[in-house]
């Protein structure tokens, strides 16, 4: 069993089922709300987990019912949350989501993530040193992400950065990071362009590839996922599922991601199971709810 470590958040999601998005100062009524363990951090540890690796998650819950929850669930789902700390300084994170038959959109209030520090990072550095990959996300503070990944990379472990959600990045950060996997909106932000169509995309990410030294790639919701290789772009399609959800699918496709690096495929290969894992999560309501199996993910990828 490879290990993958996980830095980042973990939330009590919130789920709002409404068969649209409210206007600016509209009320409006919804059909049902749900609780679902979420936070990109947590989402990407199952999502891992599930492919049947040894995980390990490094973040902060409050001392309150919605942390012993999401740390019950989390164990249940096989993730060692040894290294998570339960804070008096705050509640546990939570997160809104609305969800309409197309889409959502979703509000964080952090919490404890922002509590998750240099501390509690220097307190698991072997944590860290023993992982064959860390994999972090910008819900937790950028000095703990900055300082993670530092040091991953000092004791040689592979490192991805998913840049959710977006903020600009220093050139440290991205020196310290192997593979970064943001979704087309924040490429933008982090390439600093707007894209009108794909060709314009595909320019962008064949010019950021060539300045920096991290592997690219772009997820493209039900486009697919893009990555660069000998100057041009290389897509990988989805594959064609019932949507249900689509929250939490870049978690999954992050997660399965990082169980390929763990397990040394070749990018090729990681982009094109990731991205076999992300399709299949959505066919259920809920973050985590859809993740696939190991053995659901190869029916598909072999
Ligand atoms: O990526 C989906 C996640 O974003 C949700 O689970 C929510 O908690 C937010 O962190």
């Amino acid at each position: 069993m490879k290990k993958v470590v996980v830095v980042g958040s973990l939330n009590m999601d919130l789920v709002m089922e409404v068969e649209r998005m409210p206007k600016v100062g509209e009320t409006i009524k919804g059909n049902k709300m749900s609780y679902f363990i979420g936070g990109k951090g947590s989402n990407q540890a199952v999502a891992a987990s599930r492919l049947e690796d040894n995980v390990k998650i490094i973040g902060c819950v409050g001392k309150d019912t919605f942390g012993e929850k999401i740390l019950k669930h989390l164990k249940e789902d096989g993730v060692n949350v040894e290294s998570v700390r339960e804070d008096n300084c705050a509640f546990t994170g939570l997160a809104t989501i609305f969800k309409t038959p197309e889409d959502n959109s979703i509000v964080v209030i952090p919490g404890a993530n922002d509590f998750c520090d240099i501390d509690l990072i220097k307190t698991y550095e072997d944590v860290i040193k023993d992982a064959d990959v860390v994999i972090t996300q910008l819900e937790i503070p950028m000095e703990t992400v900055e300082y993670a990944l530092k040091i991953a990379k000092k004791h040689g472990v592979k490192t991805i950065l998913n840049p959710a959600p977006v903020k600009t990045l220093s050139k440290e950060i991205i020196n310290n990071v192997d593979f970064i996997t943001p979704n087309e909106t924040e490429f933008e932000i982090i390439c600093g362009q707007s894209f009108n169509n794909g060709e314009e995309l595909e320019e962008s990410m064949v010019k950021w590839q060539e300045d920096n030294s991290c592997n690219l790639i772009v997820t493209r919701g039900k486009h697919g996922s893009s990555y660069v290789k000998d100057g041009k772009v290389i897509t990988i399609d989805a594959i064609e599922v019932k949507v249900v959800d689509t929250t939490g699918a870049g978690d999954t496709f992050n997660g399965a991601f990082a169980h390929c690096i763990a397990n040394e495929f070749k990018i090729e290969e990681a982009v094109r199971f990731a991205g076999i894992a992300a399709s299949l999560s959505v066919r259920k309501l809920g973050a985590q709810s859809g993740m696939p199996t190991l053995k659901e993910v190869n029916e598909y990828f072999k």
